[in-house]
């Protein structure tokens, strides 16, 4: 995806769970969950999630569109590709911005068999005239088609086959409301637990036969930003200097000290999260400052700031949203070892 890390001047960021190489995208095909049972965390989604299926299954319905929202790497794709498997159907994958015309979102839908899922990654960069489209190709299984052109013109009424559309996005805020009000479940994906995503490194290490402790899992999942994607990454650099270093198992030592020398800090935070910090701190004294400034100063574009970045300073509380703009919180300094400063509020 073009809008992260296009900043030549930027290393790689290993915390970026949103660019891959093919290499990596292949290791990702590799340690891809296949089933509820093994996709660890998410309770509340995958419990609800269960019964929906279940109860349309048993009704022998299509189950309702589902929205899936949240940080990229928390495992929304995955869990489209679990829903399909449950369900027993086929999965049909295409992106928001491969759809163009209204004749490319017809060609999709057409080559569905009834029941199937339509999986759209990113919908929220559809363009908006599909996104009308979708109205009633989501709600009533129909589209309008128009032929002809100026008073020649009429709209043929093309059927379409009972399916299940499951969106994904990292702004569900930039969905239109009509839309949104068409995906009978919602769901919101939340950042995971230390204790998930050492059970995830511990899987993953399991599937890619590399070894690690207890510690060592527990410190590659504190500094793993709560997103699988980037457990599963950082487990593979830290594996990367254990062979290096002859040791045959990842215990806490050899994890701290690999992490250290990738720039991940004992908070997950790489140099690009401390440098938004630093830079709130530094030039604004903490802030207000506008997402825009942020971006301009950071150079990266204000959509990745304050989709990937941002929730994850938030959640970690070193960042807050406030009407005139972001604010370091005592926090966000202490962790950055910087006094906080005497506002008199
Ligand atoms: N709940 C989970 N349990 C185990 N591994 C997961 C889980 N969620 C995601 N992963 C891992 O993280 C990777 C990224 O997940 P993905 O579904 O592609 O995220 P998203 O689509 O939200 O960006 C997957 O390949 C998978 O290995
Ligand atoms: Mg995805």
């Amino acid at each position: 995806m073009s809008k992260i890390n296009n900043n030549e001047n930027d290393d790689e960021r290993l915390t970026d769970a949103d660019s891959l190489d093919d290499i990596e995208d292949v290791v990702e095909q590799t340690l891809r969950p296949q089933s509820f049972d093994q996709y660890l965390g998410q309770e509340k989604i995958k419990k609800e999630l269960d019964i929906y299926i279940k109860a349309a299954k048993q009704r022998q319905q299509t189950l309702d569109h589902v929205l899936l929202y949240g940080p990229p790497g928390l495992g929304k794709t995955t869990l489209a590709m679990i829903i399909a498997n449950e369900m027993g159907v086929n999965i049909h994958t295409t992106t928001g911005p491969s759809i163009e015309k209204s004749g490319d979102l017809v060609a999709v839908l057409d080559e569905l068999e009834p029941g199937d899922v339509l999986f759209i990654d990113e919908i929220h960069r559809m363009p908006r005239a599909i996104e009308e489209v979708l109205y009633s190709a989501m709600e009533d299984f129909y589209i309008d088609i128009i032929v002809g052109q100026g008073s020649e013109s009429r709209s043929l009424h093309h059927q379409l086959v009972p399916y299940t559309l499951i969106g994904a996005t990292t702004a569900a805020g930039k969905l239109s409301a009509p839309l949104r009000d068409r995906f009978g479940i919602v769901e919101r994906m939340e950042y995971y637990t230390i204790d998930e995503l050492s059970k995830i490194v511990f899987r993953s290490a399991q599937v890619l036969n590399i070894k690690v402790d207890e510690e060592g899992a527990h410190e590659l999942a504190r500094r793993s930003r709560g997103t699988p994607r980037i457990a599963n990454r950082l487990l593979k650099r830290v594996r990367d200097f254990a062979q290096v270093a002859h040791k045959d198992t990842i215990d806490y030592d050899m994890a701290e000290s690999a992490l250290n020398q990738l720039q991940v800090d004992n908070a997950g935070l790489d140099h690009l999260d401390r440098r938004i910090l630093n830079m709130i701190i530094d030039l604004y004294d903490g802030g207000p400052v506008g997402l825009k400034v942020i971006a301009a100063n950071i150079g990266e574009e204000q959509e990745t700031i304050e989709e990937v970045y941002e929730p994850y300073l938030m959640q970690m509380g070193f960042l807050k949203r406030t009407a005139k703009g972001r604010v370091v919180t005592r926090k966000g300094y202490e962790h950055m070892g910087v006094p906080y400063p005497d506002r008199n509020e």
